[in-house]
């Protein structure tokens, strides 16, 4: 009996990630040239960093302790450290014949991988590295040869070979980690050190769209590959005006794209010197309540209390009214630069709403923090996060820095705007040409070149049909108008030109129907 095919694996958009489609696409493509058009106007400059940094970036910059560095990040380890982690300890393997022979195993295929890297070129070539890999090769070639001699029993023999081994192993350097990027902000101030941009008038203005990589738990309006436009001021002063001229600007981009219920929440999260005092009374008044709060809440009382303030937990809301509040131990500098914000803020005519708990989940901010909801979204409903980050640069081995910015999630302010029923995109091709018979079809071939030369979107069946077909087909694609080109229209020189949505037709010349068309 003939063996059953195996049917091939289908294969889906991995768990947290989509295809963006037409004709939404469109609506990508409506919003991100709004954000070209809005943001240059501000002044700033695309930048698109790449979409890998080193996994050390992000987590000095945005914080070893936070989720998305510590749960969430896509990292790519070097391939050789899988067996470097695996290999334990020498004691290990020096309990059982078994446990031996695999470590031994590992040390050589780790010898194996190493010098074909360096023989393709895949490491840096150090002499410590080549070195290493050349003894590395020796004791591997030492050990199959006692092995082969019927020598396999833990001994001090193997104990001092393991030793050399070890030394070996943790002497090369694999080159760091790599992570696929959370969030835009440490690369691109990682490009403004890279560049010497600090040279360049200040401050510098950048802005950045583009897929960002969170491995959280997928949901509406959460997901593990989204979209951030985003930008970003380096280098000034640090004057309120800055701070609320880029909230400005995102109101007016939101505004432009009709954007519906839109919320700004501000707030004010002090600096080095007066938030530790803050942080320090909220611990004690948190601990007070310790067997109260969830265990989320709790570890984070001693990890970064500050993020309390965010929980959503019904249960915990009665004990966050009771917290301390952050504007009460604003240093004087923290304290004049916030009400000179929110003045700013009248001045241009923007409408915000203060919120003490806006503390935000990313650890470089400082003072200024703000936070733009929008309808239709449900419990994700922060289309934009952002502040002021002043010491960041620093933080990253650059010079003495000023900075803010923010980042939309462009996934959720598509949502938002669909919702609103304000994402609907101009859609169907304009022109169908409906073409039978050979004479007609190089004229139609003519045609369709003018008409998309003049603009139109044209569809022209690349096989003959009859014309009763290719006016079904034309509705079916939602075009506007379809054009009859048969041998007498040809013969003529009169066009039949047919309106969809209501059937009328009419005769026109070449000339004459791009003159209509382009009135229409
Ligand atoms: P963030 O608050 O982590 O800030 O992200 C900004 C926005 O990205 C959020 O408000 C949300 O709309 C969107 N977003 C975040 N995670 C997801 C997800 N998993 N799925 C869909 N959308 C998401 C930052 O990333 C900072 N770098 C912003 C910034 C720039 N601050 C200063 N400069």
């Amino acid at each position: 009996m003939a063996k059953k095919e195996a049917k091939p694996r289908k294969f889906q958009a991995i768990r947290g990630t989509r295809d963006l489609l037409p004709p939404e696409t469109a609506l990508w493509n409506r919003v991100e040239q709004t954000a070209h058009e809005v943001f240059a106007t501000f002044g700033f400059g695309e930048i698109r960093p790449p979409i890998v940094e080193s996994t050390e970036l992000f987590a000095r910059a945005v914080g070893g302790e936070t989720d998305i560095v510590s749960k969430e990040m896509y990292t790519f380890e070097p391939k050789l450290e899988f067996f470097r982690e695996n290999f334990r300890s020498v004691d290990e393997a020096m309990q059982s014949e078994g446990r031996l022979v695999r470590a031994l195993e590992l040390v050589a295929v780790f010898s194996e991988n190493l010098t074909s890297a360096l023989q393709l070129k895949q490491m840096a070539e150090n002499r410590e590295t080549v070195e290493a890999a050349e003894a590395l090769e020796k004791l591997v070639i030492e050990s199959i040869e006692r092995r082969n001699a019927g020598e396999s029993q833990p001994d001090d023999n193997w104990r001092a070979l393991l030793n050399r081994a070890e030394q070996l192993l943790w002497s090369v350097d694999l080159g760091g980690r790599e992570s696929l990027r959370p969030e835009g902000t440490a690369g691109v101030c990682r490009a403004y050190i890279e560049h010497n941009m600090q040279q360049l008038p200040q401050p510098v203005k950048l802005y950045y769209i583009g897929p960002m990589f969170r491995r959280e738990r997928p949901q509406k309006g959460r997901y593990r590959q989204f979209y951030q436009i985003g930008a970003e001021i380096l280098g000034g002063p640090d004057a309120p005006a800055i701070d609320a001229e880029l909230i400005e600007m995102l109101m007016t981009f939101f505004e432009k794209l009709k954007l519906q219920g839109v919320e700004l929440a501000i707030n004010s999260i002090g600096c080095p010197q007066c938030r530790p005092k803050y942080v320090h009374a909220l611990r004690e008044k948190l601990l007070e309540f310790r067997d109260r709060l969830g265990e989320d809440s709790r570890r984070r009382i001693e990890t970064n209390p500050l993020r309390v303030l965010d929980s959503k937990l019904t249960s915990e809301q009665e004990i966050i009214a009771l917290l301390p509040k952050i504007a009460d131990y604003l240093c004087e500098d923290c304290r004049a630069h916030y009400e000179a914000v929110k003045h700013q803020l009248e001045l241009r005519g923007v409408i915000y709403r203060e919120n003490w708990r806006l503390v935000r989940g990313l650890d470089y901010y400082m003072r200024t923090t703000f936070e733009i909801t929008a309808q239709g979204l449900g419990s994700q409903n922060a289309v934009c996060g952002g502040g002021r980050y002043d010491g960041l640069v620093e933080l990253l081995g650059g010079p003495p820095t000023k900075g803010i910015g923010f980042a939309i999630g462009e996934d959720r302010l598509i949502l938002s705007i669909q919702e609103s029923g304000k994402g609907a995109a101009p859609q169907g091709r304009a022109v169908y040409i409906a073409w039978m018979g050979e004479r007609a079809y190089a004229t139609a071939i003519r045609a369709a070149k003018d008409l998309r030369k003049a603009g139109f979107r044209v569809e022209l069946p690349p096989t003959e049909l009859r014309f009763g077909k290719a006016l079904e087909r034309a509705s079916k694609l939602g075009s506007r108008f379809a054009l009859i080109l048969g041998d007498n229209e040809v013969a003529d020189g009169q066009w039949t030109l047919k309106t969809l949505a209501d059937g009328s037709q009419q005769k026109l010349t070449e000339q004459a129907l791009l003159e209509y068309l382009l009135k229409v």
